[in-house]
């Protein structure tokens, strides 16, 4: 861990939203582990309680008094749950792999229009101070992302917009708005935009996980269920390891407020060949991955130049792909072999 403890401004009351979920649980550890007192918003819908359980197996924070399972889509939760705190890292949105992202785009923009206009508003109304707000390179034009050759992309080809999905136009609106209030003078805004996360506690579920964690999923239950890799293989993302996601969200807080956008990437391309390579690998497995072209791979690819990061957060990635799918696919492959009770996982029927 890069700066853990040396260069925080200390943080005492801190909601995480969506912090039941893959990036949110990770932050709302280190958060607890620096001694912030964080409230938890999540209506579970791809999060699991499980996620706020640390080592021991006990949860890490007070889940009678500091969590609350609650719908933020419904504006009036918002305004009754998002408030009394001194800063609010909102990470709740619907996310998924880009098979139900493409099947479900009315659902997924609906809801994260209401999730993000309700808690960034329920937070101005509220007086709470800080807000830090995270994007996706799914926002990204597409024609961008169409090119043959490696498209490296910077923050300023965000506009004209065009991005893809849905799900990339309901995240690009969650930034705009989010400027929008920063310039109104009544919060100081921090602005992420992540590129392809992975690592322990990703969703890896057949239907919503996304690329990584679904075909380590398929890697462990393989020869059972044959390795089957959706699209051509040659589209290929930047993908960037949990830590180093967590590292840029807690330095944002000290050097990034009203600073604008700044995209998280490891400025790396990798085809989706080569990561069904790399995890056939960690697996030990004589697998040879088999592309099923008549499936949606999203766009050909994107990858970040982190100059803004580096510049402003002083923020470089540290974790190589290799030992970042290792450990990954150690912990999916724990979770599969050894499942959680329905109780320790808090999921709803
Ligand atoms: N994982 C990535 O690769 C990636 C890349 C770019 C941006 N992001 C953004 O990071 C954030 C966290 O993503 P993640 O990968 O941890 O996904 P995640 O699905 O694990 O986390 C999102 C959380 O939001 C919760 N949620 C969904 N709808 C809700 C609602 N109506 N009310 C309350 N909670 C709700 C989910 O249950 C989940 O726990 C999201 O805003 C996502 O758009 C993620």
């Amino acid at each position: 861990m890069q700066s853990e403890g040396k260069t925080f401004r200390r943080i005492d009351k801190v909601l995480v939203t969506g912090g039941a979920g893959f990036i949110g649980s990770a932050l709302v550890k280190r958060l607890v582990r620096e001694g912030a007192r964080v409230r938890v918003i999540d209506n579970l819908w791809r999060g699991r309680k499980e996620n706020l359980r640390g080592d021991n197996g006990r949860f890490i924070i007070d889940v009678e008094r500091d969590f609350d399972q609650a719908d933020l889509a419904d504006m009036h939760a918002c305004r009754s749950l998002v408030r009394d705190v001194d800063l609010v890292y909102h990470l709740a949105d619907v996310v998924s792999g880009v098979g139900f992202a493409f099947k479900e785009e009315p659902f997924i923009f609906h809801k994260n229009i209401l999730i993000n206009t309700g808690v960034l508003n329920a937070c101005v109304e509220n007086q709470v101070p800080r807000y830090v707000y995270v994007g996706t390179a799914c926002s990204y034009p597409k024609c961008l992302q169409m090119a043959d050759g490696v498209s490296a992309l910077r923050e300023e080809q965000t506009y004209p917009a065009e991005p893809e999905s849905s799900y990339g136009w309901s995240k690009l609106m969650g930034e705009y708005e989010a400027t929008l209030a920063q310039r109104s003078g009544r919060i100081e805004v921090g602005l992420l935009r992540l590129h392809n996360v992975y690592g322990p506690g990703a969703s890896y579920e057949p239907e919503r996980s996304q690329v990584i964690p679904a075909l380590i999923r398929k890697a462990l239950l393989y020869p059972a269920e044959p390795f089957v890799v959706w699209g051509s293989g040659d589209q290929y993302r930047d993908f960037i390891y949990i830590d180093d996601v967590v590292e840029a969200l807690r330095l944002v807080v000290d050097r990034g407020m009203n600073k604008g956008l700044i995209q998280i990437g490891s400025e790396r391309p990798t085809s989706v060949r080569e990561l069904a390579e790399t995890i056939a690998a960690a697996s030990g497995k004589p697998i040879t991955p088999v592309f099923d072209e008549s499936r949606p791979q999203g766009d050909r690819g994107r990858i970040a130049v982190c100059d803004r990061a580096r510049e402003i957060l002083g923020w470089r990635p540290r974790t190589d792909l290799r030992s970042g799918i290792e450990t990954t696919y150690r912990w999916i492959q724990r979770r599969i072999e050894e499942p959680p009770t329905a109780e320790e996982t808090g999921s709803i029927a």
